[in-house]
């Protein structure tokens, strides 16, 4: 397959695949043209050594595979993605893809002391690439489930438990990746990211409409965060806006105390003054701190599924 390393100048043809990608249906992320570009400029990560596009001519591309190495409980997991556009999207012609990629995941290591396994997250209801991955030997591992809630819906407004305070207020990048990082450390498949990665993260999100409401204790301790952004009506699955919630932790010694309550209840009201219909939120369907309890005691249902299949790189 006559793949060759996406290019800085690539960027407007790679948004324009992906729009249709995502336009069938096949993805749920945010694609911007600035979400795109941004891309290549993630701290830490060269994505031209490790995104590679098929042209068509100078303005189209067919097709764009990734993999991109991120080290977590001690393995090097590679995240394997893929695209092709609806004109040449066969099974055979992703197959290709997919062994395209698998070909060159030795090269983009970063630990080779660490084993190494390829990890690839698709949505249930694709068919296409469920059947690709299975035929490949790759095994599905882990469930993600999107959850959403109505917003036109009433919801019973939460009190604060003593010695603590819930709201909208600021905090730095610093300080949010202390507490997520303690939240998520022993997650599954929580890759180990750097502060200067992190607050990078936050930062595109600097762009997008967001909000982050926060719990603190008296001494202003922060115990707590909730990250909220808009997305894109064209992302959204009824095509009237919706928000996600992008992240949400609580530091362990204070948790079981209502604290996720009120800030997901904050977040909700703030999703409502923006005229959302609806909220969202994805989670780990074996998170084992209860996620998924708290969502659906507050109203979330399920609402579509992805699956993340892997497969060991030797
Ligand atoms: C999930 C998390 C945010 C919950 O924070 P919290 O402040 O402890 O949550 P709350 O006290 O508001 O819990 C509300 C309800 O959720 C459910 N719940 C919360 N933690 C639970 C647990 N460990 N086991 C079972 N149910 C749980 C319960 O129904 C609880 O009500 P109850 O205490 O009256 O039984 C917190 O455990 C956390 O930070 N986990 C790690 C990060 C994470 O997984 N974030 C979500 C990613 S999608």
């Amino acid at each position: 397959m006559n793949l060759r390393p996406v290019r800085r100048e690539d960027a407007d043809a790679l948004y324009r695949l992906l729009r249709t990608c995502a336009d069938a249906a096949e993805q749920d992320e945010e694609v911007t043209p600035e979400s795109v570009a941004r891309q290549f400029d993630v701290p830490g990560l060269d994505i031209r050594q490790c995104m590679w596009v098929l042209p068509k001519d100078g303005q189209t591309l067919k097709a764009v595979v990734s993999v991109i190495p991120l080290c977590s409980e001690g393995f090097e997991v590679l995240h394997l993605g893929w695209h092709a556009h609806p004109s040449v999207r066969s099974l055979e012609f992703q197959e290709r893809l997919v062994r395209f990629a698998e070909e060159r995941a030795p090269t983009v290591r970063t630990r080779p002391d660490l084993p190494a396994v390829l990890h690839a997250g698709v949505r249930m209801q694709n068919a296409e690439k469920v059947q690709v991955l299975q035929k490949l030997g790759y095994q599905p591992v882990r469930w993600f489930l999107e959850l959403s809630r109505p917003l036109r819906e009433p919801f019973t407004r939460p009190i604060p438990p003593a010695g603590y305070s819930v709201g909208e207020g600021s905090s730095s990048a610093q300080e949010i990746y202390t507490v997520a990082h303690e939240a998520f450390q022993d997650h599954w498949s929580q890759p180990h990211i750097t502060l200067e990665q992190f607050g990078y993260l936050l930062d595109t999100l600097g762009g997008e409409e967001h909000v982050v409401h926060t719990a603190r204790t008296t001494a202003n301790e922060l115990v707590g965060v909730c990250l909220t952004r808009l997305r894109h009506a064209a992302q959204c699955a009824s095509r009237a806006r919706e928000a996600e919630i992008a992240l949400l932790a609580v530091l362990r010694a204070h948790r079981r105390k209502g604290l996720a309550t009120c800030l997901l209840h904050s977040a909700l009201q703030w999703a409502r003054a923006q005229g959302c219909g609806a909220a969202v939120i994805s989670v780990d369907s074996e998170n084992w701190t209860g996620a998924d309890r708290l969502y659906r005691k507050l109203g979330f249902v399920e609402r579509s599924r992805s699956v993340v299949y892997r497969k060991s790189l030797s």
